[in-house]
């Protein structure tokens, strides 16, 4: 153990992510420095209870933790995030290490809590309150070409499967003053795109009587610098026309949407409280393709819900392929204690579940490997991220992202790390692309 080191494992959402980000730039601030998880004062871990078995990844990570530190009591473990706001004090239990357990909004207060608790070794605290409204952290100087910006926090839905409105409570709103003055530090600081986050972003000043998400979107395109806009995670019930349009009329915004659909049957929607139909969902898709006909659009699915009988989940397959969504995440439901699914009668057995996973995964397969293919030829814009797993012979290649968010592999060096390069695309793999360099 070294005094005055961290190491901080992360799982989740961007969000998530994000967090992490500003507790490593809080804490290198402070002097302490990031180290591999054998030799840290401090491991943090920023904790995900949205799919996995929560209490199963925490622990071990836990018993990781004891591994490579031999169990030393001189280590100070943090739990923070969802698993944390869930299970509170109970993790304490878990292990003799851990020291502080904060929930999403005791961030914010994490850093001044850890000094302390690093001078007083007999000390264990908790950070679980929510707070009534958003928690503004304080500013750091964090660089990078890609910036995340939360706008939000939390969520009012109570979709019949979901842990988040728990563990991330209700919906709290950012002011937009903040927003802005954090996009704009973020893009002098050398951003060139900005990805704003939130469980349900278009929801975005309902709570506290702000503005429309588009026209915080119109402002934010407005500023100097900032070639890339996206956002995560809108609701389709949330999205406005306006919302829509704007695809149409802000150059900056990518035409790339993640908008979750979680099953095509009304039936299935109705019992997870996602308020639109399948019908719904469709119009809004074409008035997203009538502003921006080259939208790439991808989703969330969720097969085998309670009560998903074959013909609800053909109405998912059936979606799929009218959305022709170019990728997308799919998950076998599974029971969030808590949420009020769990209670649910007619659960789908697991070997059910997997294969109706597998025939989606397979369908989703073919209309993304068409979608990648079509892309063969066309120009790209690509902000080069890191260096691509697989190196040609004697040939660097790195990788990044083009306005799609398609991944795409470049033969460029290093000089071009966080740079937005023009690229024409030369082939399709099977998840990503690869470009050459032009002009
Ligand atoms: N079971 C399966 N998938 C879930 N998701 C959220 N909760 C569950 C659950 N209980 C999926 C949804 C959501 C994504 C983040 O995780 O598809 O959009
Ligand atoms: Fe969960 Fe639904 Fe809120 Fe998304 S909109 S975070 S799925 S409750």
């Amino acid at each position: 153990m070294r005094a005055g080191t961290f190491h901080i494992i992360t799982f989740g959402c961007q969000m998530n992510v994000h967090d992490s980000q500003w507790l490593t730039a809080a804490l290198e601030k402070q002097g302490y420095s990031r180290t591999a998880m054998e030799e840290a004062q401090l491991v943090i871990i920023n904790t995900c209870s949205v799919r996995q078995k929560p209490e199963e990844k925490v622990r071990s990570a836990l018993g990781r933790i004891k591994t490579a530190t031999c169990g030393s009591r001189d280590v100070c473990v943090a739990i923070c995030g969802c698993v944390a706001q869930q299970l509170g004090k109970k993790l304490f239990e878990y292990s003799p290490q851990v020291r502080l357990v904060a929930g999403t909004d005791g961030i914010a207060a994490m850093p001044q809590t850890l000094l302390e608790l690093l001078e007083a070794p007999a000390k264990k605290l908790v950070l679980l309150d929510f707070a009534p409204a958003y928690v503004e952290r304080p500013q750091l100087e964090i660089g990078g070409a890609s910036a995340f910006v939360a706008i939000m926090q939390g969520c009012d839905n109570f979709c019949a499967y979901c842990i988040v409105p728990f563990t991330r409570g209700r919906q709290k709103s950012r002011q937009e003053h903040e927003i802005l003055e954090e996009c704009g530090r973020r893009l002098a600081r050398g951003a060139r795109e900005i990805t704003l986050l939130g469980q349900n972003v278009n929801a975005w000043g309902k709570d506290n009587g702000q503005g429309s998400f588009a026209g915080l979107l119109r402002k934010i395109a407005a500023l100097p610098g900032l070639e890339r806009l996206h956002y995560i995670t809108p609701h389709p019930k949330d999205m406005t026309a306006e919302d829509a349009r704007v695809f149409g009329e802000l150059p900056v915004l990518c035409p790339r949407l993640h908008l979750p659909l979680q099953s095509g049957s009304d039936k299935v929607l109705a019992a997870m409280r996602r308020r639109y139909s399948s019908r719904e969902y469709l119009d809004l898709v074409e008035t997203l393709k009538n502003a921006r006909p080259d939208i790439a659009l991808s989703t969330d699915i969720i097969v085998g819900f309670p009560g998903e009988s074959e013909a609800d989940f053909l109405a998912t397959l059936e979606l799929l392929r009218k959305c022709s969504f170019v990728s997308s995440f799919s998950f076998c439901y599974s029971d969030r204690p808590g949420a009020r699914a769990a209670l649910f009668p007619h659960k789908i057995p697991p070997a059910l579940q997997q294969d109706r996973l597998l025939r989606f995964q397979a369908m989703q397969e073919e209309i993304t490997e068409k979608w990648l293919a079509g892309r063969v030829g066309q120009k790209a814009l690509v902000l080069l991220e890191g260096k691509s797993p697989r190196q040609a012979d004697g040939q660097e290649s790195w990788q990044g992202r083009d306005e799609y968010g398609a991944i795409v592999h470049v033969p460029v060096n290093e000089a071009f790390a966080g740079q937005m390069i023009a690229c024409r695309i030369e082939a399709a793999r099977r998840h990503s692309l690869v470009g050459r360099q032009e002009g």
